[in-house]
C-alpha cells in the first residue's frame, strides 16, 4: 500500500481526545513538512470531527488508534460515503507506532473488517503486524520440505520414464547431459507450483467455523518481486552459459574426420562418399569415428535428424549453402533418418537407413560397393532389381508371380490388355517401369506396380535395370 506523502497533504485533520496526542502529532508533522507548512486542525469529539469532515474537506484525517470515544463504525460510514479523494490514518502511539493508512479510493472490504475490528488493544501488538509468524515459519519448513522430496521423485519418473531414445554418439551424451538439467529444473518448478497450490488448499480450506471471515489483505512485496525476478534471470543465463558450452563441446573437430555428402530431396535421400566415389541411398557409418556430414538439399528445406544421435541440421537449397553437422556414432546397429522439416506432400516418409558397423563391416561394404562400380550395368541392374524389390513380382526364370516375368521378356511381342500388340523394346520397357499403367499386358490387373519408380530410381540405375533385363533370354 502507498504510503501518503505529507508534503502532499495541504489540509491535515487530527482526531483524538487526547490533547497531547493532537499536539504531539501537530508537532512531528511540521518538522516533516520542511518548507511548505501544511494547514493542520484538531478536533476533540466526535461531533467535531464530522462537522470538520463535512466543512473544512481536509485530504488527510489522523485518528488516534486508541481513542475508544471515536466511533468508527459512524466514521467508517462518512468516509465511504464521498467520493472525494481523501485519506484516513489510523495511529497508535502505544503499540509503538502502529500505522494503518486507507485510502478512500481503494479501500476493500477487507479492510473495512479490519477497521471495525479496533481497537488494536483486543490483539496482541505485534500479532496485528505480523499474524502468528512462528505458525506462518512453520507451515514454509513443511512446504520447502515437500518441495525438496516431490523434486526427487518427479526427476526420478522423468529419468525412468524413457523420455529419450538410446544414446548412440559422443554427441548425445552431451545433449543428455542438458536434458537432464532440464528435467531437474522442471522438476523443482513443477513441486514448488504444485506443492504450493495443494498445500494451500488442504491446510488452508474454509473451515465451517470461519464461514463469514475474509483472508487477511495485502499487497505488494519488494523482497519477493526482486527475488523472483533476479533468481530466474540468473537461472537462465547460467543455462544459456552450458547452452553454449555444449554446442561447442558437440562441434568439435576430428581431423580424421570421415565426410559424407548429404543430399536431401522431395523425398529422398542420397549419401555420396567423395574418399570412395561411392553414392549410396544408405548412409553406411563406421562406429567409433568422427563423419563431417555435408549437407544439401536440391528442392526446399529439409532437416537431418536422428533421434539417436540427437542432433538435427537443416539442409538448405543452393550450392553455397552447405551445411555441416558432426557425429560421431558409438554404438553398432541400425538407425533411420528422418527429415525433421515439412516439406510437403511426402515428407513423413522421407526416411532412409543408417547403419552403424564396425570397421571391418564398413571397409567389406566399402570394398564392396567400388566393385559394383567398376562392374557392367547388367550386374548394377541385378543388384538394384533386387535392392528396390522388383524381383519380388518379377521372376527371371518364367514363373509367373504377380507381375510378368523378366525371361525372354526383352524384344518379344507383348499382348496388350487392349487388344493391340507391341515389341518390347528399350523404349517399352523404360515407359513400363515409370508408367506402369500405361500399357498393361493381357491378364494381369492394372493399378498392381508402384508408380513411385518414377522418382525413386535415378536415370541410370533405370537403364541398368533394362541392361540385366535384356540378358535374361
Ligand atoms: Cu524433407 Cu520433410
Amino acid at each position: 500500500m502507498e504510503k501518503p506523502h505529507i508534503k502532499d497533504m495541504r489540509r491535515i485533520l487530527i482526531a483524538s481526545a487526547n490533547p497531547l496526542y493532537g499536539k504531539g502529532l501537530e508537532k512531528l508533522l511540521t518538522q516533516k513538512a520542511g518548507g511548505i507548512l501544511p494547514d493542520i486542525r484538531i478536533a476533540s469529539t466526535m461531533a467535531e470531527t464530522l462537522a470538520m469532515l463535512e466543512e473544512w474537506k481536509p485530504d488527510l484525517v489522523i485518528v488516534d488508534y486508541d481513542d475508544r470515544t471515536i466511533d468508527r463504525g459512524q466514521f467508517l460510514n462518512q468516509f465511504i460515503a464521498g467520493d472525494r479523494a481523501m485519506q484516513v490514518m489510523l495511529v497508535s502511539l502505544k503499540a509503538s507506532g502502529t500505522a494503518v493508512v486507507y485510502d478512500r479510493r481503494t479501500l476493500s472490504p477487507d479492510q473495512t473488517q479490519d477497521w471495525l475490528q479496533l481497537p488494536i488493544e483486543s490483539q496482541p501488538s505485534q500479532g496485528s503486524v505480523h499474524p502468528r509468524r512462528s505458525e506462518g515459519m512453520k507451515h514454509f519448513i513443511i512446504v520447502a520440505v515437500l518441495v525438496a522430496v516431490s523434486t526427487v521423485l518427479v526427476n526420478l519418473l522423468l529419468q525412468n520414464i524413457g523420455l529419450l531414445p538410446v544414446e548412440a554418439s559422443t554427441q548425445a551424451t552431451i545433449i543428455d547431459r542438458l536434458f537432464n538439467t532440464h528435467f531437474l529444473v522442471i522438476s523443482f518448478l513443477f513441486s514448488l507450483i504444485v506443492v504450493f497450490l495443494v498445500y494451500s488448499l488442504v491446510v488452508f480450506r474454509r473451515r465451517k467455523e470461519d464461514a463469514q471471515q475474509e483472508g487477511k489483505f495485502f499487497k505488494g512485496s519488494t523482497r519477493l518481486e526482486v527475488l523472483w525476478t533476479i533468481l530466474p534471470l540468473g537461472t537462465v543465463i547460467y543455462f544459456s552459459y552450458l547452452g553454449s558450452l555444449s554446442l561447442a563441446e558437440t562441434r568439435r573437430v576430428d581431423p580424421q574426420a570421415l565426410e559424407v555428402k548429404v543430399i536431401g530431396r522431395q523425398w529422398s535421400w542420397t549419401f555420396e562418399y567423395p574418399e570412395f566415389g561411392i553414392v549410396s541411398d544408405t548412409l553406411q557409418l563406421p562406429v567409433n569415428r568422427q563423419v563431417l556430414l555435408k549437407m544439401t538439399s536440391e528442392d526446399v528445406i529439409h532437416s537431418f535428424w536422428v533421434p539417436e544421435f540427437r542432433v538435427k541440421q537443416d539442409l538448405l537449397p543452393g550450392e553455397n549453402l552447405v551445411k555441416e553437422l558432426r557425429i560421431t556414432p558409438t554404438i553398432i546397429g541400425s538407425y533411420k533418418v528422418r527429415c525433421a522439416e515439412l516439406c510437403g506432400t511426402l515428407h513423413a516418409y522421407m526416411e532412409s537407413p543408417v547403419v552403424v558397423v564396425s570397421d571391418v563391416d564398413f571397409q567389406a561394404w566399402v570394398d564392396e560397393e567400388v566393385k559394383l562400380l567398376n562392374a557392367d550395368p547388367a550386374t548394377r541392374g541385378e543388384r538394384v532389381s533386387k535392392q528396390n524389390g522388383c524381383l519380388a513380382c518379377h521372376s527371371v526364370d518364367g514363373t509367373r508371380l504377380v507381375g510378368p516375368s523378366w525371361l525372354g521378356l526383352y524384344e518379344s511381342q507383348r499382348e496388350l490388355a487392349d487388344g493391340t500388340t507391341v515389341v518390347a523394346d528399350d523404349a517399352y520397357l523404360l515407359n513400363s517401369i515409370i508408367k506402369p499403367n500405361a500399357h498393361v499386358v493381357a491378364g494381369y490387373p492394372p493399378g498392381v506396380m508402384p508408380q513411385s519408380y518414377v522418382d525413386s530410381l535415378s536415370d541410370t540405375q533405370l537403364s541398368d535395370i533394362i541392361a540385366f533385363i535384356k540378358t535374361l533370354k
